[in-house]
């Protein structure tokens, strides 16, 4: 059934100013969800609207600078939080154990923030496959965005909640959202984390940030689902005249159209000869670069 987006957006602003009482808070992370959410309560709320980006320092090359940008009309406020995220992983290598720090550590730096402005009311990107697989119990997992019931907001507020992607894709056009939003690939809430195989460390993280900025630039023209690099581990190679211990990189592209299922995506040799090249020339660590062939499954789309 075709929505009809401005009395979504009419609605939506209404419901807003109807229900959040005082001031509101919300976590913006640049995703689609998160962003079309914060545009359409700063319209309807304006500066009682208090956006907060929590930079995790696992996001992706340039990525937390321009989020501020785009969103500093609105009010941004951006957290440093490198430091406590690394310290928080540090030594942990089970994929489900970095999720849940991740997922913990965000809700610590959004919870102090969210003191700090004494909100009452909590807004969330929430749409309709999320309660979907919330209920389900399928991706709970996946859904670092979702707060614990222990924070203490009277009103959560979740204006999008019964939107499909596409819908809120279509709703960020309307709202004039860019490109770069409205249309952006899917990124896991754990950033990097877990696109590094094994612990994370700040060495590991600038090295897999590099390679994935190549890998975008170089396949976003295909049109993948997802394309991205990855790190395993490390393997034998030659630079010069001697022979290295250095990274190994994965290069992963899909196709997919719910992530329930992927399929590699066929990159024409010459692209990703290209990959490799910029890869181990512009990241001297880096000593084998791999193309991952598995569809999902059994692979899935990330690393771990
Ligand atoms: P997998 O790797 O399970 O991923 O095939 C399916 C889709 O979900 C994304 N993904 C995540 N998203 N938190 C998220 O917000 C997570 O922990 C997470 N793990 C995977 C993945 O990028 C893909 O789009």
């Amino acid at each position: 059934m075709a929505m009809n987006v401005q009395r979504f957006i009419d609605n939506a602003i209404e419901e807003i100013r109807r229900d959040v009482k005082g001031r509101a808070i919300i976590g913006l992370s640049g995703g689609v969800d998160s962003s079309v959410c914060a545009m359409l309560a700063h319209r309807a709320i304006g500066d009682r609207l208090v956006p907060v980006y929590v930079d995790s320092g696992l996001m992706r090359q340039h990525e937390s600078d321009r989020i501020e940008e785009l969103f500093k009309d609105i009010g941004l406020v951006r957290v440093n939080a490198h430091e406590r995220f690394l310290d928080a992983l540090k030594g942990v290598d089970d994929p489900e154990k970095k999720r849940m720090i991740v997922g913990e550590t965000f809700i610590r730096v959004f919870e102090e923030e969210a003191r700090k402005i004494g909100g009452g009311c909590l807004m969330q990107g929430t749409i309709y496959p999320d309660r979907i697989e919330s209920e389900g119990g399928i991706k709970a997992h996946h859904n670092v965005g979702g707060l614990p019931s222990c924070m203490e907001f009277q009103i959560i507020v979740e204006p999008l909640r019964d939107l499909y992607k596409d819908e809120v894709r279509e709703v960020a056009r309307a709202l004039g959202l860019p490109l770069e939003i409205s249309e952006r690939m899917p990124y896991p809430g754990p950033g990097l984390s877990v696109r590094i195989v094994g612990d994370v460390t700040r060495e590991k993280l600038d090295v897999v940030r590099k390679a994935n900025a190549i890998v975008e630039e170089e396949i976003m023209k295909f049109s993948p689902w997802q394309a991205f690099a990855a790190l395993l581990g490390k393997a034998t190679g030659v630079k010069g005249d001697n022979r290295v211990y250095g990274w190994v990189v994965a290069v992963r592209a899909v196709t997919s159209r719910d992530a329930m299922t992927a399929e590699a995506m066929e990159i024409p040799w010459e692209n990703l000869r290209i990959i490799s090249s910029r890869i181990t020339g512009e990241i001297p660590s880096v000593a084998r670069v791999v193309y991952d062939l598995t569809p999902k499954p059994p692979g899935t789309i990330e690393f771990e």
